[in-house]
């Protein structure tokens, strides 16, 4: 989703802001821009498509000043094209927003009939328009914003700058994040720690319904009442990593190689594995006491808590109510008292999560959120954050993180299990163990590169590919199809291999690639009945199994990918990267953006 960053230096600050763009890319973005006060004047350059172009336009139409603002946006309102790129311009203000605004019809209504004109098709426009109103009544520019910002429904995160002044900008939040960030002689504004670490660790995030008023020298918070507000000043983590791809070719790559190592610290956050007992966390509920889990979460990471569903309720007998963010904010589930609810995100602030959080906080039942980012808002807003350690995740396509979130689910499905009763010392001893191994067992399945590659160069000639499996496979089936859909744009479903007859079997013949998840499980069989079908219809199957599965299945495939014999407990965690391999590779020879494909963006902070 669109980046914001904003800086009232002491630099040259348009160079500075591009590299804080560029920072912000991972969101995902479509056109990009930044804007100036030099001699007192608004200046701006803007470009369609990557960053690249707006370096190209700064280096042929270089922009002066020490303060500024940019923004990598993430098409809403109107197509992706220069015209419609932020920042917008209204009468001297300049303005860069990440949300929507949901009144924008009706404010745009308004502001027409008082004689504005509107250059853009975008909602952000309207905030500029709104603030110039103000100023042309006279008034002076913090109140003017202030004013504006109360006429505004929706989410979103805004930076202002005014025609006059090298020495002021305004941030408001509602919903879309942004940060505060504290130098010397300057200060910063910016959608995360990340964009900001070249320049400060110190951070403030704004809670919403803040706005902020950021001079060189001084900074003040308000509620929108306009009373002074107290918020935490604390040191970013962001700039503790690296962000680089290293000897890899995209971050995705990268990610994906890194999954022994971040499976491997997560695990060891949740598990004693000397003592093999799952560590005490200090949790806002007793397991013992629940008489149901809620799990929300978006896309991967929903996924992640579907196989987590299957683990709570088959370990430690607790039944689990999972439903996808934008479902679950509005169905009106109702809540048990003695319920508690988990909400999964790798950034911590996808906007359906967090009104699902919202909406459990209503209920008042304990929360607890598995994050990646810790400092973000579901983390700040839930009772107890169950962090993933993954790392800053660049990659558009969830991988590490995914995994991750499967390690933390499983330590607390054990914990669970534990506390309810259902599994005895040794059991979790076992346990512990079995997942100690998980970090090695994904080391040698990243040593199938070279095969997984040859297959993927196949995949990459077709347009429709089906993805199977049962039980935590079938999960693993619907986050193989995400996978491939969202960075190779070949159409891909995932199906319960049991459904297979109830619909999909139809689709079956020579053109469909059929790809199978199947370790050698309690239920192989019935898989390797559901492959039989396919193969009886011309479907090609390519069979991800471990060496029992391999030596027992009778059925013709295209390939076999042979994973090593790993514990039930693990498996979700080792073939989901085949699964991301697949994806990765195909992606590759379709030649796709694969670090940020099209359309899409890494935060969604936008319903
Ligand atoms: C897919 C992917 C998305 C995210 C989803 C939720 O590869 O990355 O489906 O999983 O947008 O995002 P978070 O985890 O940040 O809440």
């Amino acid at each position: 989703m669109c980046g914001i960053v904003g800086i009232v230096g002491r630099a040259q600050v348009a160079p500075l802001i591009v590299d804080a763009l560029k920072r912000l890319e991972y969101r995902g973005y479509d056109s990009a821009g930044v804007a100036t006060v030099a001699a007192g004047e608004l200046g701006r350059r803007r470009a369609e498509g990557k960053l690249v172009n707006l370096e190209r336009r700064l280096k042929d139409e270089p922009l002066d000043g020490t303060i500024g603002i940019g923004h990598t946006r993430w098409a809403t309102h109107g197509v992706p094209n220069e015209t419609n790129a932020h920042p917008h311009f209204s009468h001297g203000v300049a303005i860069v927003h990440n949300g929507i605004i949901e009144n924008f019809a009706e404010l745009r209504a308004q502001l027409k009939a008082d004689g504005f004109e509107f250059a853009s098709q975008t909602d952000t426009e309207v905030v500029a328009h709104l603030v110039a109103r103000e100023l042309a009544r006279g008034v002076e520019p913090v109140k003017a914003a202030h004013l504006a910002l109360k006429h505004l429904e929706g989410a979103f995160a805004l930076a202002i700058m005014f025609q006059g002044d090298d020495n002021l900008i305004i941030g408001a939040r509602n919903g879309p994040p942004l940060a505060i960030g504290y130098g010397e002689g300057e200060m910063f504004l910016g959608s995360d720690a990340i964009a900001l670490a070249p320049f400060t660790d110190s951070i403030t995030y704004l809670e919403d319904g803040d706005w902020t008023v950021i001079r060189r020298d001084e900074v003040g918070i308000f509620d929108m009442d306009g009373n002074p507000v107290d918020r935490k000043r604390q040191q970013s983590l962001g700039t503790a990593y690296m962000v680089d791809k290293g000897n890899h070719r995209h971050f995705m790559e990268k990610e994906i190689h890194e999954q022994p190592e971040v499976i491997s610290h997560t695990l060891a956050h949740y598990l004693d594995f000397a003592g093999g007992v799952s560590r005490k966390l200090d949790l806002p509920f007793d397991f013992a006491k629940l008489d149901r889990l809620a799990i929300s979460a978006c896309g991967t990471a929903f996924l992640s808590g579907l196989i987590g569903k299957y683990w709570f309720e088959r370990l430690a007998r607790l039944p689990v109510d999972i439903d996808i963010a934008s479902e679950f904010r509005y169905r009106e589930m109702p809540i048990s008292p003695d319920s508690a609810a988990l909400f999964v995100s790798q950034s911590g602030e996808t906007a359906d999560t967090l009104a699902s959080l919202r909406y459990c906080r209503k209920a008042d039942i304990p929360i607890g959120a598995i994050v990646n980012v810790r400092e973000s808002t579901i983390a700040r807003e839930s009772d107890v954050t169950l962090p993933t350690l993954a790392g800053p995740e660049i990659g558009v396509a969830s991988t590490k993180a995914f995994t991750c979130q499967l390690s933390v689910l499983a330590s607390l499905a054990i914990r669970a299990g534990v506390a309810r009763g259902t599994i005895s010392p040794e059991k979790e001893r076992k346990l512990v163990r079995e997942l100690s191994e998980a970090p090695r067992y994904a080391g040698q399945v990243l040593r199938l590169d070279r095969q997984i590659e040859k297959v993927a160069r196949e995949l990459a000639h077709y347009k429709h590919v089906l993805y199977l499996g049962r039980d935590t496979n079938y999960p693993l089936a619907m986050e193989g199809a995400l996978k491939l859909k969202e960075i190779s744009y070949i159409h891909a479903e995932g199906y319960a291999a049991g459904e297979l007859k109830h619909g999909p079997i139809a689709l079956i013949d020579e053109h469909m690639p059929v790809i199978v998840i199947a370790p050698h499980d309690r239920i192989f069989e019935k898989t390797v009945s559901n492959m039989q079908e396919v193969a009886a219809r011309g479907g090609k199957i390519i069979l991800i199994t471990d060496k029992k599965g391999a030596s027992l299945s009778s059925v013709e495939t295209m390939e076999t990918i042979v994973l090593p014999d790993v514990p039930e407990i693990i498996a979700p965690i080792i073939y989901a990267l085949p699964v991301q391999m697949l994806a990765y590779f195909t992606a590759v020879f379709m030649g796709t953006d694969v670090d940020q494909p099209r359309n899409l963006a890494k935060s969604v902070t936008v319903e």
